[in-house]
Order: C-alpha cells, then structure tokens, then sequence
C-alpha cells in the first residue's frame, strides 16, 4: 500500500528515538524511501550513522550546513516528501511549530512544507498534561498536523507511568498508511470550495458572514486530489491539497472555473448573494449629513448553480445549504433550483452551535430522497461524504 511513498522523518531528541530506528525498517521494508532529519537532541540518543544506515541516504542536521544547502536546502528538502512525520516529537518541536520557530534545521523544515505532517509525540507524562503541552497540542491539531499518540505505559527514564509513551513503530506505520495510502477516491480530482467570501464596500471595509470554514477543511481527507478554492476563513486551509485563495464570489468563480475538469465538485463555500454594485475606490466618508451612505447591490454569480448547468460540469455536483428553519423542505426545493445531484443540508440556528463549531448534523438530500445523518464530527461527516462520493463516481 506504501510502496513508492516518500516520508521526510524528523527525529526529535528524546529516549524514544531509538524506536525510530525501527520505524525506519518497517518503513522500508514496506518500500517507503526514508529521508531523515534529525535535531542536535536526538544526536545524544542515536547517532546519524545508524540513521543513515538504515535509510541509505544522507541524514540532514545542521540548518548551517553549506554542502548541505547547496545541495538539496531546507526548502526542497521539505517539498520532496509525501509525508513528514516526526518521531518522537518532544515537547520542544511541538512548542516551536506552534509558535513558528524555525531556529534549527527541523523547526524550519517543519514550517516550509507543505506536505501533511504527523507527529508522534513521547514525553514525561508531566510535560504531556503540562498546560503549555496542551495549547501546543490544540494549536497544532487545529494547524491541520495530525498526532498518533502517545500511548500510556511506563516511561523508559524514570519508571514513572501515565500518558507519554511514544507510539510503537508499527501504529506509526498504520497513521501513516491511513494518510497516504489509496483512499476510495484515489486518482479522481476533486474540487472542493470552502469559507465565506468578503465582499467589498471601499478599499477598507467589506460585508461578510460567520463561516469559518471548518466543514470545508475537514474535506481535504476525501483521499482524491483536491483543488481546494477558499474565501478569508479563520482556521488555516488544510495541507496536502492545491490551495487556491480568493476574496469575493466573483474570484471563487474564476478560480472554480480554471480548477475544473473535476470528477466531483463539492461546493461547502459560504457564498455571499449580494455585492456592493457601487463599492468606493477610496474610503467612504462621512459627509456630514448625518445620511448613511447609499449602497447599492448587485446579484453575485451562483456559482454552485453555474457549475451544475455549466459544459464542464464534474459528473458530481454537491451543494451546502445552511438553513435555520425547513430545513429539508428549503434543501429539496434547492436541489432543484440549482441543478446539483445532492445538498448536504445543516441546521445552523445558533442553538445548534454548527456554525464554527466542531460538529455537523447533516441531512443529505438526493434524487432518492432525504437521509438524516447523527451529529458528529465534522471530520466524520467528510469521511463518509467520500465514501458516498466514491460509490457515487464508481
Ligand atoms: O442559496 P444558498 O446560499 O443557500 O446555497 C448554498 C449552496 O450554494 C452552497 O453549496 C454554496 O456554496 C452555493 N452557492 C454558490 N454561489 C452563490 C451562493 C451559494 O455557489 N452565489
């Protein structure tokens, strides 16, 4: 399932990283090629030159290193994997990729891909429940990096137990099989769309709306190439995918158009209706009247309507509709309207929380007809769309 994969493993200074040697094995043995990188830390447990045996390439440790640079840099050595994976991922790597650093050769490399990153973490139990720890593992999941781990059990230094063991080499090799192993999209191009769009009043204000683009990000695990268009969300478009990013529904639009030919288009993008007809080329003043200034409005393009009945249309097109009341009445009727095959229909009164929360309950309408899906994850919700999706294209 991994045979030809790439993975960039950056080993972090702990007493785990012995167990990184094996990772290496089972790695290779599964036909994964291994580039390793490795912090002055984790120098003190194993050194480069069992590392580099183990990968049979050259191992990467010195940011400052010129023959280095010269040869491959930190850039490209962070673009030519599939997967970085970082293991054992200390205490110290997770704080500075929360915070950006890029003070030694695998903060940087951490911080130039952009290529999915899994971390296996291992740590005193301690520093694992510490609130620093925490946040860093909050911030991190919510950047897009995905954990394996830690496991409980004892710690290899003190005896002491609880929560920090690192993950055995053979769950890493599983994480890193369900993130790059042939999903039941593999080979298909997807294009998905996701946030709200901004749309202008003068040079300095806009009109927006509150979606944050949750729903849309969790979508980059369709296991497809995704080309991923997005308006100004507040949580960061997710890795691994083509990103595309735009402001106003007129860009979505374009940029939707040059993504296309796509096998499947899933459109989760809070599209504004309305733009400003007579937006300033300078900032509005006030003019002393005491008048408001008169906007005019203008219909955006529906874009997810312009695709569905456009000459390019992807075999399948799924449309959102957020709703906060009838919510499978106003969904079937929208089917209809904008000539999509399905609407993934939420309840977004503010009671539900859905909008910019975790969670979606979803009815999906089809030509079939209305199934109402459990509140779940927004995560969940993605991975069952593309099982539903790939069944759809087969
Ligand atoms: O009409 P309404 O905004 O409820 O429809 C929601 C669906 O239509 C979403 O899939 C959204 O991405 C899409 N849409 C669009 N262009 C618009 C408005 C909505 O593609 N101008």
């Amino acid at each position: 399932m991994l045979a030809g994969k790439r993975v960039l493993l950056i080993i972090g200074g702990g007493i785990a990283a012995y167990k990184a040697l094996d990772l290496i094995r089972r790695l290779r043995e599964r036909g994964v090629s291994v580039r390793a990188a490795m912090t002055a830390a984790a120098q003190q447990f194993v050194t480069p030159l069992s590392v580099g045996a183990l990968t049979a390439d050259h191992v990467f440790t010195d940011l400052f290193d010129r023959q280095d640079e010269q040869d491959v840099g930190h850039i490209r050595l962070s673009r030519e994997a599939d997967l970085v994976v970082v293991a054992p991922a200390t205490a110290d790597l997770m704080a500075k990729l929360a915070q950006g650093h890029a003070n030694d050769l695998a903060s940087a490399v951490l911080l130039a891909t952009d290529k999915p990153v899994l971390m296996a973490p291992a740590m005193n139990p301690r520093m694992w429940a510490h609130p620093a720890t925490r946040r860093n593992h909050a911030v991190l999941a919510q950047d897009g990096v995905r954990f394996i781990g830690p496991n409980r059990g004892e710690m290899a230094e003190s005896g002491e137990a609880g929560e920090g063991r690192m993950a055995e080499p053979l769950e890493i090799v599983a994480a890193i099989e369900g993130l790059l192993a042939a999903g039941p999209l593999n080979g298909r191009h997807v294009l998905v769309t996701s946030g709200p769009t901004h749309e202008p009043i003068d040079p300095v204000r806009y009109i927006a709306n509150r979606s944050s683009g949750a729903q849309g990000t969790a979508l980059r695990d369709l296991g497809a190439r995704v080309t991923f268009v997005t308006g100004p969300a507040s949580i960061p478009p997710p890795l691994g995918v083509e990103v595309v990013r735009v402001e106003t529904a007129a860009q979505m639009l374009a940029a939707v158009h040059a993504a296309l030919p796509a096998d499947a288009a899933v459109m989760a993008a809070a599209v504004a209706d309305w733009r400003v007809a007579n937006a300033g080329a300078q900032k509005m003043k006030k003019d002393g009247s005491g008048r408001p200034p008169a906007l005019d409005f203008a219909e955006n393009p529906d874009i997810l309507a312009t695709v569905s009945k456009g000459a390019d249309r992807p075999r399948l097109v799924v449309g959102f509709a957020a709703e906060t009341e009838s919510v499978v009445d106003h969904a079937t009727a929208k089917r209809v309207r904008k000539g999509c095959d399905w609407i993934v229909a939420n309840d977004v009164s503010p009671a539900t929380g859905i909008m910019g929360g975790a969670e979606n309950a979803v009815t999906v309408i089809t030509e079939a007809g209305a199934e109402v899906w459990p509140r779940m994850g927004k995560d969940e919700v993605a991975r069952r769309l593309a099982a539903k999706i790939a069944e759809a294209l087969a």
